[in-house]
């Protein structure tokens, strides 16, 4: 569990010292404190603003990213109001513009609605300041859709560097990673689908799936029956924030905790 944390934090920093780095995979186990690891290679404030699973609470955040799409989105929305479940939607900032009554509907429902960039683009490829500015038209477009800026973005693919974290922070925003990702974007088979999430599955996991996969769609209502008769409980990124700093308070502080 520490040796993903530790590789992570050696992709990041062969970064600073100017190795070839492709990609950054971030699959961080709950209770991996990815934060002071970022934090100790400098790819983060002290007050830095990135959600891990908190592996404390028997909780899962399921993720939708890569939508609104006028096909999928709302099926994905009453499938999850049947299920009476509160999910994350990480949207992009053109499909929002193209499609704003769908992200308003997500918000409606009670789903939170996180900014996945403007044009889903590879920050690893971008100037902070050009990663500030995809991340600022994306914040523009859902605040116009939805009356409300988002506080929670994803960088796409997981793909970010410490300039992406710190442009995310300027404009507002805590960066969400996950936990687990059964790869659904590549639309597998569904019983290989629920037999990955059923192998990586843990309590504060962050599970990636996108909006817009219908494998994704046709496994959901089978994926939430069976967690919760594990004894898991749903919640979105807000709720995931609210937690861990009700624990990091527990614990003597946020601070401390951080
Ligand atoms: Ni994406």
């Amino acid at each position: 569990m520490v040796g993903i944390a530790l590789t992570l934090a050696l992709e990041v920093a062969a970064q600073f010292v100017g190795l070839p780095l492709a990609r950054v995979p971030i699959f961080p186990e709950p209770g991996v404190d990815l934060r002071a690891e970022l934090r100790l290679i400098g790819a983060l404030r002290e007050d830095g603003k990135v959600i891990v699973g908190a592996p404390e609470r028997k909780t899962i955040a399921l993720t939708f990213d890569d939508g609104p799409h006028p096909k999928t989105t709302p099926r994905l929305l009453r499938e999850l109001d049947a299920l009476d479940v509160k999910a994350s939607f990480f949207v992009v900032g053109k499909m929002v513009d193209k499609y704003p009554w769908l992200a308003r509907a997500e918000v409606a429902a009670g789903h939170d609605v996180g900014n996945h960039t403007y044009d889903h683009v590879n920050l690893n490829n971008l100037t902070e300041p050009q990663i500030e500015s995809e991340y600022r038209a994306a914040n523009d477009a859902i605040e116009r859709a939805t009356g409300t800026r988002p506080r929670f973005c994803r960088p796409p693919g997981g793909r970010f560097d410490s300039d992406a974290i710190r442009a995310a922070e300027d404009e507002g925003l805590w960066t969400v990673l996950w936990t687990d990702d059964p790869g659904d974007f590549a639309r597998p088979d569904p019983k290989l689908l629920v037999d990955r999430i059923d192998r990586q599955m843990k309590s504060g996991g962050i599970l990636l799936l996108h909006d817009g996969i219908p494998q994704t769609m046709d496994i959901l209502p089978q994926l939430v029956k069976e967690l919760r008769s594990r004894g898991y409980r749903f919640v979105t990124c807000s709720e995931l924030l609210a937690e861990s700093q009700r624990t990091a308070l527990d614990h003597g502080g946020i601070n401390k905790r951080r």
